[in-house]
This record gives C-alpha cells, structure tokens and sequence, in this order.
C-alpha cells in the first residue's frame, strides 16, 4: 500500500511542486488547501504532470471542526507537511493580527489534530528570514536567531520554537524545520510555478512580469549597498531542488533516520546572487531587454545572505542541483505558459 502525506499549502508555490516529487515517489498525497494564495487548477496540473490527481480538501487550517473532520476520515496519515502561512513581508508588517492568527493558529490547530490522531512525522517550512542579516557569511544553522524584521519572520521564529517545545514536552512528534532561502523557478513541465496575487513582492515575478509587459518596469530597490555591484545577494534556489529535500526530510522521519527528535536544515544553493546578476541572468536565458530602473532601497531589506548548505548535504545527503540560469530561464518559461492559458 502507498504510504499517505499530508500537504498543507499543497496548491502554493512550494507545496505544488513538492506535490509533484512525492506522487513521482510512489506516494499517496492529501491536500489540504484555503486557496488564498493559490487556485484550484494546481490541483489539475499536478495530475497532468504525474498522471495521478491527489485528493484535495478546501480546508483553512483555523477551522478546527473541519480540520477534525479531515483527520477523522483520513486515517493512516505517515507524515504533514506543513506550507500553509501567508508568506508576504511587506503585507504582514500592515496585517500583523491576521499573520499571528493565521500562521500561529493554522499550526496549533495543525499540531494538536496530528496529536489527537497519533501522526509523527512533521516537516515545517521555514525561512533564513530567522537569522536577520547574519554576523558571518555564509550563514550555518547555528547562528544565533535575530529579532524579526517583521511579523511574518516572528511568525517563522515562533513556530519553530512550538515545534522544538512540543517535542520537547514528550509528545510523539518528531519535527524537521526546513529554512529556505530564496526559491525561484518552475517545473520543467511550465504547468506549475510562482502565482503571484496582484502585484508581485518578489524579484523574480516582477521580473518575468515585466518581461510579459504587465509591468511596467522593474525597480531595483538600491546599488549602494556594500557589496561587489551596489544591488542585494541572496542565495536563490530552484524550487524544484528544495522540493525534492522535503522528499527525504519527510522520509528520514518516517524511517527514523533522524538524529534528534527536532532537526533544521538550510536549505538554498551556498552561493550568492546580486539583483543585477539575476537580471543578466535572466536577460541572456530570454533573448529580451529588462526595463529596469534603480530606485531607493526597500524597508526592512538585508544586504546579503547565503547559505552554509554543509549540515543538509551531509546528513540529508541533498544538494541543489539546477544552476541559475535553469531557475530565471523556467521562471520565464512558466510565465509564459500561464499567461497563454
Ligand atoms: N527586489 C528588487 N525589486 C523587486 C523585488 C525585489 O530589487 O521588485 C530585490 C530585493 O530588494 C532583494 C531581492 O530582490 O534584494 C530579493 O527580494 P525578494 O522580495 O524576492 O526576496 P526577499 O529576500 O526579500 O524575501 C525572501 C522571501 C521571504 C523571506 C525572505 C527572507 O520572499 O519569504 O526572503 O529574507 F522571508
């Protein structure tokens, strides 16, 4: 029998395409899903991708009687999961009690459901927006936490820290937080990828948005900065490379490989990025010229960060594959895709 994983945010940009790679697997996937960052179609693509359309619950995470509903109905569940949060910075410094109510309580329902009904194995998604702008580059899992630049990282922090506590307390659970850093890119497919709502708040939906013309133009939020262009580094990551490691995260808990009952894992690709280097980059896999122009920097902006991948590649025994011309050139080819649709 097909060993059951729950995805929670499984129409998302991550969830979607970490979807994909479980059902490739062998496994059986449940989706739980508010669709209020994503649309239902996703759950159509993965079934032409995979050939295999996984069962799909339209459940908010805050609704505990038809979170118990699920549970109660969907027995022999071996592993969540857990994307389902709202992810935008800027949007949570503005709704701070909608973010605490959401990520905070989606999780406590979460946690509690899986306890009543004796599940295990928990994989949370995480962000190396815990760690600030780090002291020492490139940054490895044991720098210390910073305070959070906005409500939405407090809320990354803060359920790290419910996870490590209720494993903590003796429970069952045993937890691996993932901490991404940037993803980018798409399935290879180009029927899966970024779904930006309104108007994109991350570098590469602006970017291949105005490709397409449905942006004007590109800012480039500051070339001051003390770094070797002006322009921010970020570590982007394909997001198809960070899906496959929640494959073997959830399985390392499953087969209780882990070494501690709570674990986190950097995950990105190690090295660094400008915005200017993601434009070329992007500007060379498309042929087109980027209409961009600099403006000041963006509140609440680090200057750079990458990551210290050596914790996941050796003991995850994962690396990031795809180089970042394959992640602006399929970010570009799924923009494309969508829009003809
Ligand atoms: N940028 C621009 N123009 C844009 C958008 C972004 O120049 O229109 C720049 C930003 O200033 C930054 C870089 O592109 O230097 C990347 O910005 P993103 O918004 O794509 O990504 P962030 O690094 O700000 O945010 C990401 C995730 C968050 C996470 C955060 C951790 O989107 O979920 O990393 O630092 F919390």
């Amino acid at each position: 029998m097909k060993k059951k994983i729950l995805i929670t945010g499984g129409t998302g940009y991550i969830g979607s395409h970490t979807a994909v790679e479980l059902i490739e697997k062998g496994y059986e996937i449940l989706i739980i899903d508010n669709l209020s960052n994503s649309e239902e179609f996703i759950i159509d693509s993965i079934e032409s991708i995979t050939g295999t359309r996984p069962k799909f619950a339209n459940i908010d995470l805050l609704d505990v009687e038809k979170l118990n509903i699920f549970f109660a109905n969907n027995d022999n569940i071996e592993g969540v999961i857990h994307f389902a949060a709202a992810k935008a910075v800027g949007e949570s410094v503005q709704k701070p009690l909608y973010y605490y109510k959401n990520n905070l309580g989606g999780t406590l329902n979460l946690l509690e459901a899986m306890k009543q009904y004796h599940i295990e194995n928990f994989v949370f998604s995480s962000s190396c927006t815990v760690y600030g702008q780090p002291d020492k580059l490139p940054v490895t899992e044991k720098a210390p936490v910073k305070e959070a630049e906005s409500p939405y990282g407090y809320t990354k922090q803060v359920c790290e820290n419910i996870l490590k506590d209720v494993i903590k307390s003796g429970a069952e659970l045993k937890g691996i937080a993932l901490r991404y850093f940037n993803p980018i890119g798409a399935h290879a497919s180009g029927l899966i990828g970024e779904l930006p709502v309104g108007v994109p708040a991350n570098l590469l939906p602006y970017i291949t948005q105005t490709a397409y013309g449905i942006r004007e133009q590109l800012s480039v939020f500051g070339n001051d900065y003390n770094t070797p262009d002006g322009s921010c580094i970020r570590d982007y990551i394909h997001v198809v490379d960070l899906a496959k490691a929640h494959i073997i995260a959830i399985e390392r808990l499953i087969h209780k490989k882990n070494k501690t009952p709570y674990e986190m894992f950097n995950l990105g690709t190690g090295n660094g990025f400008s915005v200017f280097e993601i434009i070329k980059s992007f500007e060379k896999v498309s042929g087109l010229q980027l209409n961009y122009k600099v403006e000041p920097r963006r509140a609440g902006d680090i200057e750079q960060i990458w990551a210290d991948t050596t914790l996941a590649n050796n003991e995850l025994g994962w690396k990031a594959e795809k180089n970042i011309d394959e992640m602006t050139l399929s970010a570009w080819v799924w923009e494309q895709n969508y829009r003809k649709q």
